[in-house]
């Protein structure tokens, strides 16, 4: 099947969608589904094209057909997801799929020669509609994007496109789109045989249309024909080599699943069942070929996971559409000019991103080396980007130089906004924002990237508390998706309409987290991480426990992670979590021993793991210094795993309950792109309403009778149960 509609419900009209203009012997088919922002093939629409190709079937006059859109910047956006996403049965699932392609075999069948116009996302139903078409030109703007996204919500391309796609690309790039689920502009569409032809950005949208009727007539010529196929082949003349004999194509598909295994490790179902859609349906005829995808396409549908992730969809649309402050229907602020305080690790991310948005970023630090650090820091990221073509040396240039910098406040008076990244130091932070706020004009935001400490007190040394916030990026900053915008006691809802705004500009996820020790992520980490110690400090081995939270499906194990983020650092927001909440954050004193013994973790090489090159290992000298002996008795994989995700869980309805975020959404999206919590999850409370609340209690009695109060459950869970509530409605 297909991807996926912007829009979930869909509003139900009488209207066509389609209407038929006809130049000559050429016909237009328009789509343009009516009341909606992008075109989205719902069942009614696909009813609806299957009865016009009928007509068409019929038209002896008719010599092309041009199919376009009369929507401009969108050609289809995919199908309807909320028609798949309570299917549960992979028989209906797939008889959903069979009917989807015999709509587009229509257009295949068709007497007459078949061109589509692309302008705008062509993705999912849209680029499967377009490949059963003979020809394909695509208008060069931004907004064209040409895919098959479905594994990203763990379907497989469902109406002909695992079929299709390998017939006229060949295996090996098709397998990189379908497998991906990349999507390409139009020259990168060109370059790999799926557009035959490239429309400049120059041509406006109106122009289409006589473009299209332009190459209909063109492309009568069977020369023309014979170009286009010519270089269709030249295009992946390589990999078509390989593929041409069996032994070949087993090859291809065998790496295939063995990097497709590397990156699910088994967990992402839709990939795998994608692999062997194209390799069964490849040798045998299209007909045969797509009675397997529709198969395969079911159940990848009825999946658990496929729920999962379109769960997420939806979430990630919901936090779209927040604006973070409900009470507020002002205009939010705009920032025309950034600074940034501190220019470490942090603050040399953040001015990156800012730069990298096309906003001038002044960077301030006590001195020039720290500077030049944060500036290296930043080119450094860019130049990533330039070595994987996601950006032009010259791009890199241009946005280099928006960062400048100062060990002084020269230029600060004339800033918007300031996100401070000094150290993670109460006083320090608050002499900063006093000197801060007597500099900067008086519109201007203060934000801090704080990971622990109190807004409020920070706001407290300002004049302007309605303009104090934080402003919680996540290391490092380019990658990570999640922002934390804090709301302290006096931040008004302008200044947090105004942050979740710019996050999202900054193409980051925000989430409103209340001014409160270790915010929401830190918070849940905490619990989930002293659980890991504990385990460790009963005989467990690190290996075990790493293996047993990787094999849940978190990116790395909480050992591993500690070393990523520093000893040093993790113990001091254990402090700061053990002074707020007490025993059940306080797991003894081994960080803080192996910190002082500077076992700082992967930045001196030397934490729970030995850095050596690209080798790591145990360090098994840890054990005895902490004077523990692994038992080597074998942990059941499921209980390091259980206790440690109970107790994130109980975390979370404790936060819930306080109002440290306002819905379930917040958390799960705090946790799958601040943490990597694993998408095909759904989330931390999605996963916790598919244990069910009357498993998740039963089991944390079951531990609270062996380890006693920290497996209390939050009242919120006992309140669930009598309640029969989920998180999620
Ligand atoms: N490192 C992380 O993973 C991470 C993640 C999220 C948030 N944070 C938070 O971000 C902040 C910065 O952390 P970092 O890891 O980048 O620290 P860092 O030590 O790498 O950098 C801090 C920088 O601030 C500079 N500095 C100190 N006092 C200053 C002052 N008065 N004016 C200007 N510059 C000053 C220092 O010279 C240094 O270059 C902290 O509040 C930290 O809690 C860190």
């Amino acid at each position: 099947m297909d991807h996926v509609s912007a829009t979930s419900e869909a509003k139900i009209s009488a209207a066509p969608a389609f209407r038929l203009e006809t130049i000559d012997d050429v016909g237009m088919l328009i789509i343009d589904t009516p009341g909606e922002r992008v075109n989205i093939l719902s069942s009614p629409v696909m009813q609806e094209l299957a009865t016009r190709l009928d007509e068409l079937h019929a038209r002896r006059d008719l010599k092309s057909l041009i199919i376009i859109s009369g929507k401009e910047g969108n050609f289809i956006a995919g199908a309807r997801i909320s028609e798949i996403e309570n299917l549960r049965d992979p028989r209906e699932a797939a008889q959903k799929a069979a009917l989807g392609q015999a709509v587009f075999d229509k257009i295949a069948a068709l007497p007459m020669t078949t061109i589509v116009v692309i302008s705008g996302a062509c993705v999912g139903g849209g680029l499967e509609l377009a490949l059963a078409c003979d020809f394909r030109i695509a208008h060069d703007t931004d907004k064209t994007r040409i895919g098959l996204p479905e594994v990203r919500l763990g379907i497989i391309p469902g109406f002909g496109g695992t079929q299709r796609l390998p017939r006229l690309i060949g295996i090996q790039r098709s397998l990189e789109y379908i497998l991906t689920g990349k999507t390409v502009d139009a020259k990168r569409a060109y370059r790999s045989g799926i557009a035959d032809r490239v429309i400049p950005a120059e041509f406006s949208f109106e122009m289409l249309r006589s473009i299209g009727h332009a190459f209909a007539i063109e492309a009568r010529s069977p020369e023309l024909r014979r170009k286009i196929e010519a270089r269709r082949k030249r295009a992946n003349a390589q990999s078509l080599l390989l593929e041409k004999n069996f032994i070949g194509r087993k090859v291809l598909f065998e790496q295939a699943r063995k990097q497709t295994r590397s990156e699910t490790k088994g967990h992402y179902p839709a990939p795998e069942l994608a692999i062997e859609a194209v390799e069964k349906g490849f040798p045998l005829d299209l007909k045969a070929g797509l009675a397997i995808e529709a198969e395969l396409a079911g159940r990848a549908i009825a999946s658990e996971v496929s729920k999962n992730l379109i769960g997420i969809f939806y979430l990630t649309e919901e936090i779209k559409k927040d604006k973070g402050a409900a009470n507020f229907s002002g205009k939010t602020q705009t920032f025309e000019r950034i600074g940034v305080l501190g220019a470490g690790i942090m603050g040399g991310g953040i001015a990156q991103l800012v730069a990298h948005n096309d906003l001038p970023a002044r960077m301030k630090d006590i001195n020039y080396a720290a500077v030049a650090k944060g500036t290296e820091a930043a080119a450094k990221v860019f130049s990533e980007g330039v070595k994987k073509r996601r950006l032009t040396p010259h791009d890199m240039q241009n946005k280099m130089a928006l960062i400048t910098g100062t060990v002084d406040y020269t230029g600060f008076h004339r800033v918007d906004l300031v996100i401070e990244a000094i150290v993670e130091n109460l006083d320090i932070k608050k002499k900063v924002f006093a000197e801060l706020d007597g500099l900067v004009p008086a519109h201007a935001i203060l934000a801090s990237n704080t990971s622990s400490l109190s807004v409020t007190a920070m706001a407290s040394a300002t004049k302007r508390h309605d303009k104090v916030c934080g402003l919680h990026f996540f290391n490092p900053v380019h990658r990570m998706p999640l922002v934390e915008v804090i709301r302290g006691e006096r931040t008004s809802d302008e200044t947090i309409a105004s942050m979740v705004a710019f996050a999202k500009k900054l193409g980051k996820t925000p989430i409103v987290v209340k001014d409160a020790p270790g915010f929401l992520v830190n918070r849940i980490l905490s619990a989930y991480l002293a659980e890991a110690s504990r385990v460790l400090q009963e005989g467990y081995s690190i290996e075990e426990i790493d293996e047993a939270l990787v094999h849940f499906g978190m990116p790395m194990g909480p050992f591993n992670l500690v070393d990523e983020v520093g000893l040093d650092v993790a113990a001091k927001v254990s402090h700061i979590m053990i002074e707020a909440f007490g025993a059940r954050m306080n797991a003894g004193e081994g960080l803080d021993k192996l910190a002082a013994d500077k076992r700082l973790g992967k930045k001196n090489g030397k934490g729970f793991y030995l850095y050596q090159g690209k080798e790591k290992n145990v360090d098994q000298s840890i054990y005895q210094f902490l004077g523990l002996n692994p038992s080597g008795a074998k942990l059941a994989k499921s209980e390091a795993q259980e206790r440690c995700v109970l107790l994130m869980i109980n975390e979370a309805a404790l936060c819930l309950s306080e109002a440290i975020v306002r819905r379930a959404h917040d958390v799960d999206a705090g946790m799958i792109f601040g943490t990597g919590f694993p998408p095909f999850r759904g989330g931390l409370l999605r996963y916790a309403d598919t244990l069910g609340v009357n498993r998740v209690l039963e089991r944390m009695e079951h531990y609270a009778n062996k380890h006693g109060e920290r497996f209390q459950p939050a009242p919120m869970l006992v309140e669930m149960k009598a309640g029969e509530k989920k998180f999620y409605l």
